[in-house]
Order: structure tokens, then sequence, then C-alpha cells
């Protein structure tokens, strides 16, 4: 969590790190802080609240310099407040600092540094981290770069951090471990930051610092050397990504553009990727593994959150095309139990961001005990990608929404090829069945464009239940999945407390709960499950509650027996948690937006979770 940004350049840094915080405020959003150096003056202005708030603060106030650095946080150690926001400083002031990560022995530090005598303004981690760099230099006596190395060396947890040194004005050191952090490559200025959205606009070549690398930046040039002190020679890499795709593009908020994404985005997920008239599916990033999944007598599956749902969505599919047993499991509990992994196991990680933690360590543990790792990620370059043996990018285009929408049904989408290519070499399907399934998956986009026209209906159904204060979400099959994902939505954008259940497993327990206040929503289309779920729809409403139902275009059973209904075309069953999820991310939109909140940036989230 927590965005860095950093610039050193001949243009003024102020408004380039201002910008750049705006754009990875997705990141945290608690407090926010600048600090910028002008020969060897310099100002630092933090302030608790939005960057907005930070903005309007400093507009009083010098804040010329060429040099400059900037943090959102999402707070871990402290809470949101002005003196624990960054930049920190050191103890005579000469040296700051912007972090994001932990230091994990930050505490021992702390306790030794105050013996000789720091005295410290914040209730941070980072503080610590730049007063140790002061006093290495102090009784060391070698220069920043040396003395940040030995500092590095001595701390454990995860870090990306800029530094400043009053002393020298010229320049900024940059380092990272676990946290991500990209150079941005101009013509005599540098840009720093913790992704490439506050780069973009300024140049295309970036280098994806490596875990471990430290480097120096002048406005002239650049120098890389390892935490082993061995040299690096930087790999400038040209971005993928364009400005426009950063912008709200005239909808009202990043996860209303994003929700209308999707028809785009799950067919550049699919693009160059199936034939239908062949009956094939061509995954370029996994096929040095083909003859391995022929063999494989498991996969496990390691997501947390929505990544984790769309792994569910994917045991569904693996299960029933590929005949491979599959496990789903949270990454932060995988990692902690003492997992039976072998050699023949296959592990998928599944992570929008790349970055998260958990899914992070999980994939390190199983990577130590022999296990073929296979990522889906978004984000291009993340640490993620860089872990695994191989992979497969969703293609989605930046996610700027904390709440994920676009990134959950592309993963879906990776997922069902992942199923269909797996079933490919295990001979586990006919070629007339998979070349049936790709021609329906084509039709996926422009099904999804039809789902999406509900919206009004969805809107006008939420304004009838915006006032609930909880709400169930129930299926059956991959619909299962789609529930839990749809009550996730709900709960993180609306702050109304939302459930997802088996349809089944209603009467074992939730059903406790219906009465004429509740709201159900059920993924009831057209399809094995339909008679089952239709009798839970009857027990709820034998109870009162207020039914919201997905059903299949020209349903006609449920809708009599239901309370609102929303339509979807009709597709393939494999393919239901692509369509069945557009009405439920329009119903969390719309409910949260007239409920008051902050759709793009829900209280206490942030879309990079790189905490344990
Ligand atoms: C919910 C949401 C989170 C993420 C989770 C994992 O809308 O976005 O639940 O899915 O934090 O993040 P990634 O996919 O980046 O690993």
């Amino acid at each position: 969590m927590c965005g860095i940004v950093g610039y050193i350049g001949f243009r003024e840094a102020w408004p380039i790190v201002l910008k750049g915080l705006k754009r990875l405020e997705y990141r945290g959003y608690d407090s926010a802080g600048i600090a910028v150096m002008n020969g060897e003056k310099q100002n630092i202005y933090k302030k608790a609240g939005k960057v907005s708030v930070l903005e309007d603060y400093a507009k009083a106030f010098d804040c010329s310099g060429n040099i400059g650095m900037g943090h959102t946080r999402w707070a871990t150690h402290g809470q949101p407040s002005d003196r624990n926001s960054h930049p920190h400083t050191s103890n005579n002031g000469q040296l700051s600092i912007i972090h994001n990560g932990i230091i994990e022995n930050y505490a021992t530090l702390k306790e030794e540094l105050v013996q000789r005598g720091h005295v410290f303004s914040s209730d941070t981690d980072t503080e610590v981290l730049i007063h140790l760099i002061e006093e290495i230099q102090l009784m060391e006596g070698t220069d920043l770069l040396e003395s940040v190395r030995l500092a590095l060396n001595e701390v454990a947890g995860a870090y990306a951090i800029v530094i400043m040194d009053k002393a020298s004005p010229d320049r900024l050191i940059v380092a990272r471990k676990g946290s991500p952090l990209v150079i941005g490559v101009g013509s005599g200025e540098y840009f720093v930051a913790s992704d490439a959205t506050p780069i973009i606009e300024y140049t295309k070549n970036v280098i994806y610092l490596n875990d471990n690398e430290i480097a120096v930046l002048t406005k002239e040039e650049l120098f890389i050397k390892r935490l082993d002190n061995v040299v690096q020679t930087p790999q400038i890499q040209e971005l993928n990504m364009k400005l426009e795709m950063l912008e709200k593009g005239g909808f009202d908020h990043f996860m209303l553009k994003e929700i209308f994404e999707q028809p785009r985005s799950i067919l550049d997920c699919m693009r160059g990727r199936i034939y239908p008239e062949l009956g094939q599916v061509q995954l370029g990033g996994i096929k040095a593994f083909a003859d391995k999944l022929k063999n494989i007598d498991r996969i496990i599956i390691v997501a947390c959150g929505t990544s984790w749902h769309a792994g569910l969505v994917g045991e569904y599919l693996i299960e029933e095309y590929a005949r491979i047993p599959v496990e789903v499991e949270y990454a932060s509990e995988f990692r902690y139990r003492n997992p039976i992994i072998t050699e023949k196991d296959v592990v998928i990680a599944i992570s929008q961001s790349g970055e998260t933690a958990d899914t992070m360590a999980a994939i390190e543990m199983a990577k130590e005990k022999g296990a073929t790792i296979f990522g889906i990620c978004n984000v291009a370059g993340a640490s993620i990608p860089r872990l695994t043996h191989a992979g497969v990018y969703t293609h989605a285009g930046p996610e700027i929404g904390v709440a994920s929408t676009k990134a959950f049904t592309a993963q879906v989408t990776v997922l069902t090829l992942m199923a269909f290519y797996m079933a490919q070499q295990r001979g586990t399907i006919s070629d007339v069945k998979m070349r049936e399934l790709l021609t329906e998956l084509e039709t996926v986009p422009d099904k999804v464009q039809s789902a999406l026209a509900s919206n009004e209906l969805v809107k006008y159904i939420a304004g009838e239940i915006k006032d609930a204060s909880n709400c169930l979400f129930l299926g059956r099959g991959s619909g299962f999945p789609v529930a839990l994902e749809g009550a996730l939505k709900l709960k993180e954008i609306s702050y109304i407390h939302a459930e997802g259940y088996p349809a089944a497993e209603m009467k074992h327990g939730p059903i406790a709960l219906i009465d004429e206040q509740m709201p159900v929503v059920f993924i009831a289309t057209n399809n094995s499950s339909y008679e089952k779920v239709i009798s839970n729809i009857q027990e709820v409403k034998a109870r009162k509650g207020i039914v919201i139902a997905i059903v299949t275009e020209g349903d006609k059973k449920v809708k009599n027996m239901v309370d609102y209904s929303i339509e979807i075309p009709d597709t393939d069953e494999a393919f239901l948690p692509l369509l069945a999820t557009i009405p439920l991310q329009l119903l969390s939109y719309h409910i949260a937006v007239m409920r008051g909140c902050n759709v793009d940036q829900p209280r206490n989230l942030a879309k990079s979770v790189t905490v344990e």
C-alpha cells in the first residue's frame, strides 16, 4: 500500500509529484506529503487526508524546486495524522525519506537509536530507517549511497524508498525490496513511482528496479548497484500504456468506466489466444509447460479477495474440462500452514496488482517445495510475474477504482482459456466441443455489452434497496463465486453488510436472517441448477424476503415469482460468471453512489495490499 513519486530534472517538481500522487491515490489515501528541494533549501509539506487537502494547504507556501518526492499513505504503523505522514526526516534534519512497505525490525532498531540520543517525531517505522541511515553516516563516515546500502542490509521487511539529502541537492537515492518501484527515463530528467501511471505522460522508457537494488539518480545519469555491492546494468523497457487509460473518459467514476470497459477488456484478454475455427487455444506464456500439464496430479490456486473468487470459478472450469483436481486457497491461510506440495503440482497465483504480499509469500513457499508456478496478473512487470515460472497476463488495462471489476472478468477469462488449454493438452475435450465452446466464447464480449444495457433498470432497483442494512447473495455451481463477488462488491463500496452463500446452504443457517427487510440476490439463470435455485427462491419468498434475480433473457418462471429480475443473454454455462457478474457490479455501484459513498476510494481500503 502507499504510493510514492519522485522527480529530478529541469522542470518544477511540485506539479509533477502532486499529479503523480493523485494517480497513485488508489494505493492509499489517508494522508499525503511532498518534499521539494531548491538548491540546499528544502520544504516539506504534509497533511492528514487526501492529496487534495495537501494541495490546498500548500498553495500558501513556496513549492519551488527541480527535485521532489511525495507519498500518499495507507497507515500501517501510527494513525493517519500530519506527524505520521511522509516524508520523514533524520535527527539532524539533513536527510528525508518516503517509504512504501514495512520495516519489521523497526522496534529493536528504534530502541538502539534512542539510546544513542535520537529523538523521534512520529510513530512510524519509516522514520527509524532514515535515522539509522544518518547514524551509519555519522559513525562510519560513509557517503550517502554506502550508508543507505549498509542500513538496508540491517533492516528486515519490505520497502520502496526515495531519499533526499540537503547536502547533496543534485541527487535522489531510491531502493526496493518487496514493494514496487519504477524509474522513468527522460532526457535530462528521471521519474520514480510505485507504478508507471505517474510517469506515462512524460516518457515511455522505464526501468523496473529489482529487489535488493539501489539507484542513484542525478539529472544526467543513473547508477544502480545491489545491496551486496555488485554494480548492475540498467534494463530499459518500453511501456505499453496510454494516457487515456488513466482518465475517467466522461464517466462519473473510474469504477463505472471500468465496468463499461468490460466488453473491450474481455476481448483484449482473448485476442490472439483463441481460434474457434481450429478449435484451439494458444497461450504463449505457459506453452513451455504444455507437456508438464499432461501429467500433473493437482492444481492449487492461491489468491486473495476478488482474485480468490476468480480462482473459485477457475476450479469449476478446470475440473470440468481438464479433469485435474483443483484446490483454491486464500494465500494468507495457505502460507501459514504446512501444506503438502510436490514437484508434480502446479500452483496458479492470481493477482490484479501483482504485488499482494500474502500471494507473493505463498508463491515463494510453493516454489521452495518444488511446485511449478503460473501467474495470472494484470500489471506488467509487477513483482508476481517476476516470481513465477510462467504466466498469462490479463490485459485488462490499468484498473484505478479500488473495487476490482474488469480485472475480475479478465481473470475469469484467462482461467477459462487455461482450462481449455489444459483440456486440449490432456485430451479431455473433443474437437467438436472445443470448437463449439470457443465459438460461443467469441460472442461473450457482445453479450457483456448487452448485459450492460440493464444499467437503468439496475439503478432503479438500487434505489429500492439502498437503505437495507444487510443483503444476501446466493448462487449454485459457478453462480456461487459470482454471489461471493457480488457480496464483496456491495460491502466494500456501500458499507452494507453482505454475505455470499451457496444457495443450498441458506437453509443451514442464513435463512434465519430473512424477513421483509432483507434483499436476497439470486443467480437464477437457466442452467443445470435452475430448478434447484427456484426452490431456494421459494424458500425466501415464503419468508417475505425481497428477491432480486439475475435471469436468462426471456425467462418467465423466475420473473413471476420474484420482486425484481434482471436479464442477461443466454450463454453456455462455462461463461455464465462473465455475464452474471455485470449486473451485480452495477448494483453495488449505484447503491454506493446513492448512499453518498466514495466509490473509487472506499474507506480503509487500498488497491495494492503489500502488507501481510
Ligand atoms: C476487491 C478487491 C480486493 C483484491 C485483493 C487482491 O474489490 O479488489 O479484494 O482482489 O486485495 O488483490 P490482487 O488481485 O491485486 O492480488
